[in-house]
């Protein structure tokens, strides 16, 4: 359980928070690159962290992301005209490039523009995205080669879904291992209605052992599942990394050879935009993708508009008629978890919250992000900003007969617990 203030202090990302600082402290994807698939064509209204952003790509190629909003006198400029070397404001023609250098001002007889300079930020298109940086220039970090970037593009499969819910409750889902055999019935344990034997791996066993170290870039956790038949138990490792991100194995799951990294991007304090690629070693065909986490039917997700299109109101086309067979009422994965995340409402209540042990990753996840604002109170660097972002992965194995967990990730450095 937490105080208001606590819930706040973890959940509120706008300027002037000291979680939003955190944030702006990280290369965070702004959108992915399909939405500006040609030089010179339409801008993109972007939000993040609580502000206004206008993407766009030059007719010379180069993407740009300034404030929305003019800097003249406040137009948006996602009806700008976008030009050869930068975007023009349709009101009074001021023309800005890339770097946010005023180019030139219509309404202003010498045509020389004044010497004043656009917010812009820095951006690398990467992994089928485009990232931007917000932060101080001064503490800019290196872009974090995560190892999906490098893979041939069908390799891959990048999916974004903007959520109208708050990023922690997004996140402290994807870490809660304990519901996967829950919520996810219909996949992980697919004879749970008795008319099938069918058994993938370990997960008929809902309430695993949870084990959590922290770690450089945050912490890694494993949790152990028995196996009902007497082999050997079942692992998976999950890391989370600073400030939101997680990397699922497949393993018996979701296929061999395969992981998905999730970066869980707020817009606002009550939006959340979702990124999960699906990468490996073999070609990974995107329909496959699209029916496992429910994005392929086209009543509930529109890919167009990278949004469901349900809401609370109506309870989420929650399919009662089907429960008796379907778990939840619904079907694919991601899908469960947006109507879990939907139905807490915009910001999770956490001050009516009753924890258990099972909750272990998502007290971490807490602790982690508050160490990290202290360590930056005190005038360091938030945790995990300058690490060896391609070496941090996800594992599922059985359980090591001898030996720690920790020898099945090798990239694991584990650091102490602060006091
Ligand atoms: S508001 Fe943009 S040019 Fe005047
Ligand atoms: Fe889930």
């Amino acid at each position: 359980m937490m105080t208001r203030e606590e819930n706040d202090r973890l959940c509120r990302v706008g300027p002037g928070t000291k979680m939003g600082a955190l944030f702006r402290r990280f290369w965070l994807p702004i959108c992915t690159a399909d939405r500006l698939p040609t030089p010179g064509g339409a801008p993109l209204a972007e939000r993040l962290l609580g502000e206004d952003f206008v993407v766009f790509r030059t007719g010379e190629g180069k993407v740009g992301v300034l404030d929305e909003y003019c800097m003249h006198r406040g137009a948006s400029l996602a009806l700008g005209r976008v030009e050869d070397c930068g975007i023009r404001c349709i009101y009074h023609g001021w023309k800005f490039g890339t770097g946010g250098e005023v180019l030139e001002i219509m309404n202003n007889k010498s045509q020389r523009p004044p010497n004043f300079r656009a917010r812009a930020f820095p951006t690398v298109e990467a992994g089928g995205m485009v990232w931007v940086y917000l932060g101080p220039p001064e503490k800019q970090p290196p872009f974090p080669r995560y190892a999906f970037l490098d893979l041939p593009e069908n390799h891959r499969v990048l999916l974004r879904v903007n959520q109208h819910f708050n990023w922690v409750q997004a996140t402290e889902s994807g870490l809660d291992s304990s519901h996967v055999g829950i919520l996810h019935s219909n996949v992980a344990r697919p004879g749970w209605h008795g008319q099938t034997n069918q058994r993938i791996g370990a997960m008929d066993d809902t309430a695993p052992e949870l084990h959590i170290e922290d770690t450089e870039f945050g912490y890694h956790y494993a949790a152990f599942r028995k196996n009902p038949d007497g082999g050997s138990d079942n692992v998976r490792i999950v890391p989370f990394f600073m400030p939101s991100g997680r990397i699922i194995p497949g393993g018996q799951l979701q296929g061999e050879n395969n992981q998905t990294i999730i970066f869980e991007v707020p817009m606002d304090d009550e939006h959340t935009a979702t990124y999960s690629i699906r990468y490996g070693t073999q070609p990974i065909p995107r329909d496959t993708r699209l029916r496992e986490t429910g994005f392929d039917d086209t009543t509930m997700y529109s890919e167009k508009e990278q949004r469901f299109l349900w809401t609370r109101a109506d309870l989420h086309l929650q399919k009662r008629d089907t429960m008796d067979r379907n778990w939840s009422g619904f079907r694919g994965i991601a899908l469960e978890d947006a109507v879990i995340g939907t139905s807490m409402g915009p910001i999770q209540d956490r001050t009516k919250e009753h924890l258990i042990a099972s909750d272990l990753a998502v007290v971490r996840f807490r602790r982690r992000l508050m160490e990290s604002l202290a360590q930056m109170e005190r005038g360091g660097d938030p945790i995990g900003v300058d690490v060896d972002a391609g070496a941090i992965a996800s594992i599922d194995s059985p359980a090591p007969a001898r030996g720690h967990w920790r020898s099945l990730i090798p990239s694991h450095r584990v650091v102490e617990p602060a006091e």
